[in-house]
């Protein structure tokens, strides 16, 4: 499948066959494609929480709407961001570049970061965002149904899988088989509303 075929074929799916199993290794395959999502200074914020215990996915589909996906769908991945992740070591997102390149990296990330929170959160959502959509492309392109979901309590979430303080949860992605296809797009908006050229009109 290529590219646009794999971005105009997504569809938010919301039904499962319960019964499916990804491959282990495709699901590796899937998370390592995510992982070639660009990240903001290549910090790699993200943290992918695939959880596979059938109690502790019950557990969350009842902080999460009941959404039916979210126990049967095959996968579900909590996409977590580390918002500290700018300060742990960071010479070593540049690990095999010149000792010189990782110190001057690491300064610049110290920079931009320090006294910034929200600066931290908002880096940590947007790297997080990519990653997601680049785990649903390549889930689509593998032949998968995906659905990104946020309807869910985050402080619920978070507790059920032990989010560390400073990480925060992103979204759901769940991958699997689907037992229902997507009803026709609607609601699209006009391009003169959401394309613009050079600035809003004022
Ligand atoms: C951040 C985010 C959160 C979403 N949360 C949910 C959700 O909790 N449950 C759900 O069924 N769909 C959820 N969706 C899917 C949207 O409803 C869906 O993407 C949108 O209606 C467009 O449909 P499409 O993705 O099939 O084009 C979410 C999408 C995004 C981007």
């Amino acid at each position: 499948m290529d590219t646009f075929e794999a971005i105009r074929t997504r569809r938010a799916i919301r039904a499962y066959d319960p019964t499916y199993r990804l491959e282990e290794t495709e699901l590796t395959t899937l998370l390592h494609a995510a992982r070639h999502a660009p990240s903001a200074f290549n910090i790699q914020h993200c943290r992918y929480v695939v959880v596979k215990d059938p109690a502790l996915r019950a557990e969350l589909r009842k902080v999460a709407w009941d959404q039916a996906q979210v126990t049967d769908a095959s996968v579900l991945v909590v996409v977590c961001a580390d918002m500290a992740a700018w300060k742990k070591d960071p010479a070593r997102y540049f690990n095999g570049a010149p000792t010189e390149v990782q110190a001057q990296m690491a300064g610049m990330i110290r920079d931009y970061y320090l006294g910034r929170e929200q600066v931290q959160r908002d880096e940590t959502m947007r790297s997080a965002g990519l990653a997601a959509q680049t785990l649903m492309l390549a889930a689509t392109a593998r032949g998968y149904q995906t659905c990104p979901m946020d309807g869910f309590d985050y402080d619920a979430v978070g507790k059920l899988i032990n989010l560390p303080h400073d990480h925060v949860v992103a979204m759901f992605v769940v991958i699997g088989r689907a037992t229902q296809d997507a009803l026709p797009r609607v609601g699209a908006l006009p391009d003169a509303e959401v394309i613009l050229t050079d600035r809003f009109p004022s």
